[in-house]
């Protein structure tokens, strides 16, 4: 594709008054009249106040105990780190890390889903409560839903307790919708236990 005026375009560029001034104030000649200063950078990473630079890995069972770690943070009854080391381990599943570009060994969120032909359950997401709305989990959806597209997943299900309106607006925001629901699924300590929502995602 050429954009109208650019190189390969066959309009031709109007000449621009700003360009021909053999003058022109760029950064370089402000930083050698001393009056340019590069702007500084947080130290702790953040962009803009709100993302720490990540990228997701695929997830490997060596990271089965910091899995068990960050699981507990969200989740009243966590799976042990021998859970999540068959679970990665097993051909079926496919899990997804979001870890820290600066220091790779620490994991932001990560998420597990297991195939059957066509379709994929979400067994679990979690991201650490100190990197929750930066997107991470959608990050990590996207990741995850992408490679299991590759292997001709088709759709996704998933369950979420009806309370947690945090996880539903997450869903909601990727295109999931209710197919139905289980009264009284989890668990709740001291309490009513909670429904179970089924959702559905399905491409194409
Ligand atoms: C649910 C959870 C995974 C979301 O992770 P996250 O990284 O904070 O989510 P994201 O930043 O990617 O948010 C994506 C969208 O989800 C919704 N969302 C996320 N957290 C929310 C909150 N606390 N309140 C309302 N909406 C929320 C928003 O629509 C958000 O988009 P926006 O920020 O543009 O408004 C995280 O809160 C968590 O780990 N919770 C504990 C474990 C859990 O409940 N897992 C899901 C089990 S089904």
């Amino acid at each position: 594709m050429s954009w109208p005026g650019s190189a390969c375009s066959p309009t031709p560029t109007p000449p621009c008054r700003a360009r021909s001034t053999s003058r022109r104030p760029t950064p370089r000649r402000r930083a050698r009249a001393g009056c340019w200063r590069p702007r500084p950078r947080p130290e702790d990473g953040t962009v803009f106040g709100r993302t720490r630079p990540g990228h997701a890995i695929v997830l490997d069972g060596d990271r089965a105990e910091d899995c068990a770690r960050l699981h507990a943070t969200g989740f009243p009854h966590p799976w042990d780190a021998l859970d999540f080391e068959r679970l990665i381990g097993a051909e079926s599943c496919f899990g997804h890390a979001l870890v820290e570009t600066r220091d790779p060994r620490r994991m932001q969120g990560f998420i597990l889903s297991r195939r059957a032909a066509d379709e994929a359950e979400v067994l679990t997401i979690v991201v650490d409560p100190s990197n929750r709305r930066q997107g991470v989990a959608g990050r990590l959806m996207r990741a995850n839903m992408e490679a299991l597209l590759r292997h001709g997943v088709k759709s996704w299900f998933l369950e979420v307790g009806d309370t947690n309106a945090a996880a539903r607006r997450l869903y909601a925001g990727l295109g999931f919708t209710e197919v139905g629901r289980r009264q009284g699924y989890y668990r709740v300590a001291g309490g009513t236990p909670a429904t179970a929502l089924i959702l559905r995602r399905t491409i194409g």
